[in-house]
């Protein structure tokens, strides 16, 4: 299972990474302007932190604009995937740039129906949205259990990038549903590590420590 950080935050996506088990990075518009800097430095300074697929989304909402924008993102690094929206435009540049070798994330997944869709088009990333489906009462992890599902059913080797995740629960869900990777906030991240019998533990086994006599 591959760990991404989602964010356009270069020193929250440095703390996450030097910790070691970071495997790539997703960024989109919104994550983009929070970062208040220009999207081609941001993403070229990100693939000198993380080895490993780095989404950069498109803005355009035709497929010559989307090719077009993709061109330059493409030459900034071979680590660079290109993300586009699911519309019927996303799919046809899908089609296009996985024919010429390019990775591309298929983002703003909401059902298994546009999940397939994307994994015909040769994507190399789906990216269901967990979170904002269970924002509006539907259940996300369930779509992507039925993705995964899909997917194994019929041998599609597009990776299920489970994104939108709010929380830890999310990732355990996320990695129970079949989800290949999990992109998710730094803050997210730090968490994962956390658990109070850990510190209950290390706190007990230091204290202990201390009675042990020393060697002279
Ligand atoms: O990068 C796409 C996705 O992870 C966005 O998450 O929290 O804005 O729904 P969120």
């Amino acid at each position: 299972m591959k760990f991404f950080i989602d964010s356009a935050d270069v020193s929250e996506i440095k703390r996450a990474a030097e910790i070691g088990i970071i495997d790539g990075v997703t960024t989109n518009p919104s994550l983009i302007a929070k970062s208040g800097r220009s999207f081609e430095e941001v993403v070229k300074e990100i693939t000198t932190i993380v080895d490993g697929p780095i989404s950069a989304e498109v803005t355009a909402m035709d497929h010559a604009g989307m090719m077009e924008e993709a061109k330059p993102l493409i030459a900034i690094h071979e680590n660079i995937t290109i993300k586009v929206p699911m519309t019927e435009a996303g799919i046809t540049t899908c089609v296009a740039l996985s024919k010429q070798g390019v990775k591309v994330n298929v983002t703003l997944i909401f059902h298994l129906n546009q999940a397939i869709i994307a994994a015909k088009a040769g994507a190399a990333f789906v990216s269901p949205f967990a979170g904002r489906l269970d924002d509006i009462g539907e259940d996300g992890l369930q779509m992507i259990a039925e993705t995964s599902a899909v997917f194994a059913q019929y041998g599609f080797d597009t990776e299920i990038l489970a994104a939108s995740i709010r929380n830890s629960l999310h990732v355990k869900q996320a990695a129970l549903a079949g989800a290949d990777v999990v992109t998710m906030p730094g803050e997210v991240f730090h968490k994962l590590f956390k658990h109070h019998l850990t510190d209950q533990g290390i706190e007990k086994f230091l204290e202990d420590w201390k009675s042990v006599p020393k060697s002279k």
